[in-house]
């Protein structure tokens, strides 16, 4: 079987990728890692994979000149390293239609709540976790799915629960599901490789 040539879309501090990364070096999932993509120069995201070697490039609408441009690019640059498969690890730009058609079905990103619950435009970081706690919820989770062109709406492939707690914080229920996410994340790409989990 081939082994599956996956990229990273990330904007900031990439923890995500770099379990997924991890995963990869301690030989838990199978998986070739060919290139980090980020719109911000700055990246921890960026800085992670010039440590561990993977080929990186920061593509934003100013280092290309619009948004259909930086589109373009990304969608180049995914096709030149033979992408099998996006992860989007925090990336926080739309993913540009080019893109979206060229890799339909396989633009796999997280979200830390169980959506289709706490999910949409403007559902990001901190927010997520302040609604969740203000809805009086007793579970939240993390959720893992395809994406299509609406924010936090295509199809989900797994979902794991956190409880909430009675005294949680916002930052501490953050940092109770990006646990879980840094486990649900790889295992999901390993069901993904497996045939465990089919993508259409
Ligand atoms: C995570 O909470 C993820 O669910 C969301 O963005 C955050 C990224 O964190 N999409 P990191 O950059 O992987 O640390």
């Amino acid at each position: 079987m081939k082994t599956l040539n996956i990229a990273f879309l990330a904007s900031h501090g990439g923890s995500n990728m770099q379990a997924i990364i991890d995963s990869v070096r301690e030989s838990r999932l199978n998986a070739n890692l060919v290139a980090v993509i980020s719109n911000n120069s700055n990246s921890t995201a960026l800085h992670r994979a010039e440590k561990e070697n993977i080929p990186h490039y920061h593509i934003s609408s100013q280092t290309h000149g619009g948004s259909d441009e930086m589109d373009a690019a990304i969608a180049e640059t995914l096709k030149s390293c033979d992408t099998d498969l996006i992860i989007l690890a925090g990336y926080m730009k739309k993913i540009g239609t080019r893109t979206l058609n060229a890799f339909k079905g396989r633009i796999l990103n997280i979200h830390p709540a169980l959506l289709p619950k706490f999910g949409g435009k403007g559902m990001y970081g901190k927010q997520v976790h302040q609604a969740v706690l203000e809805s009086g919820e007793t579970v939240s989770g993390v959720t893992i799915h395809l994406i299509d062109e609406k924010y936090d709406n295509g199809p989900i492939l797994a979902q794991e629960t956190v409880p909430v707690l009675k005294d949680d914080t916002v930052n501490t229920l953050a940092e109770r599901v990006l646990k879980k996410e840094h486990s649900l994340y790889s295992k999901t790409i390993a069901q993904i490789i497996s045939g465990e989990i089919p993508l259409p």
